[in-house]
């Protein structure tokens, strides 16, 4: 099949009516590709591949199968979130696989940030071919590929990485049916299927996740660090009506300590770095400004329920000098 060029007269999508539409023609076209056969889908629970498995449950229900990979590095409530939406309320075949122990194991001890990518990247290409080769009949792969997903990738901006790394006897027939859309239109279109907003409005998550915000050798515990005081930073900002103004916020909890006091006693604690910017491409970032209340409020909650971490600070560092992560 010829791959899919989005047409320069296309509308963008912008309203549900739209959406709608959109969807009813992917639905037809969805049906006709794939007929009575079989499709597998690596289902992150980001926005595109979220959207992605939402279209085929219409389109094909039980046809289609979901891995959801739990490498230990999603936020707090994602795996849950994944199992509640789509196993739940959608009824679809997802399959769990918590791989938690297998990748935390294969990153301990490392510390250089493009070897555990590398380990990452490995470790989940390995999970989702075992649980392949588990299945029967499967002739597609689902993918959340979107329209500038393939603008990058000609421009040389970034190797695309979806169906990167397959072995050959697993290179499927691709279903790719956001792949002319671009983000903003996803969203609409997510929300037209019924996802909930948390997931249709969700910021830009790092595919190795809290793994770049844990610098250095990953460690359960200060991972945790991270995962706690990240789920409190997106409710104080969701409380403060900023969770849909700033492009990309999260915490950094780096690998040394420092001394504090807590109880009367003298602790050796973390200190945890906040990041919150603005963007419009991710080439270039500008640091938003926090108000200080919300500041204070962050530190006293963090340092209160996060045991391990005794200071708080913001990183003020535009993009360049500094990158968006950490590592
Ligand atoms: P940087 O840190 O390069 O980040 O300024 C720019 C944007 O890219 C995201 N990012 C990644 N996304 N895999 C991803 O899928 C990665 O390895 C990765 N590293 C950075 C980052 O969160 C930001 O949105």
């Amino acid at each position: 099949m010829a791959l899919e060029v989005r047409p320069a007269t296309m509308t963008r999508i912008t309203t549900p009516q739209l959406a709608r539409a959109y969807i009813d023609e992917r639905i037809d076209m969805l049906r006709a590709q794939i007929g009575d056969k079989k499709v597998l889908l690596a289902l992150s629970g980001g926005v595109d591949s979220s959207v992605v498995a939402a279209m085929l449950i219409r389109a094909i229900g039980k046809q289609l199968t979901c891995v959801h990979v739990n490498h230990g590095l999603l936020r707090k409530g994602e795996p849950e979130q994944v199992i509640r939406v789509f196993r739940g309320e959608m009824d679809a075949n997802l399959i769990y696989v918590d791989a938690v122990d297998r990748f935390l194991d294969q990153l301990a001890g490392v510390t250089d940030p493009e070897q555990k990518r590398k380990i990452i990247g490995k470790t989940f290409i390995d999970v989702f071919v075992e649980e392949a080769r588990k299945l029967d009949g499967i002739s597609f792969l689902g993918q959340g590929t979107i329209w500038p997903d393939i603008l990058e990738s000609e421009a040389g901006i970034k190797a695309h990485h979806n169906a990167g790394g397959l072995p050959d006897d697993l290179r499927f027939e691709l279903v790719e049916p956001v792949r002319i859309l671009f983000k903003d239109e996803v969203r609409v279109v997510g929300r037209e299927l019924g996802l909930p907003e948390s997931m249709v409005e969700r910021q830009p998550f790092p595919g190795p996740g809290l793994g770049v915000r844990c610098p250095g050798a990953i460690t359960r515990d200060r991972l945790e660090a991270v995962r706690e005081a990240d789920a409190i930073l997106r409710e104080e900002f969701a409380a403060a009506g900023l969770a849909g103004k700033v492009w990309q916020y999260f915490t950094v909890v780096p690998d040394f300590k420092s001394t504090g006091i807590r109880d009367g006693k003298r602790v050796f604690e973390w200190p945890c770095i906040i990041r919150a910017v603005n963007t419009t491409d991710a080439m270039t970032a500008t640091v938003e400004e926090i108000p200080f209340a919300l500041m204070q409020k962050l530190v006293s909650r963090i340092t209160a329920e996060v045991r391990s971490v005794n200071r708080v600070l913001y990183d003020f560092t535009p993009k360049p000098v500094a990158t968006i992560e950490w590592e």
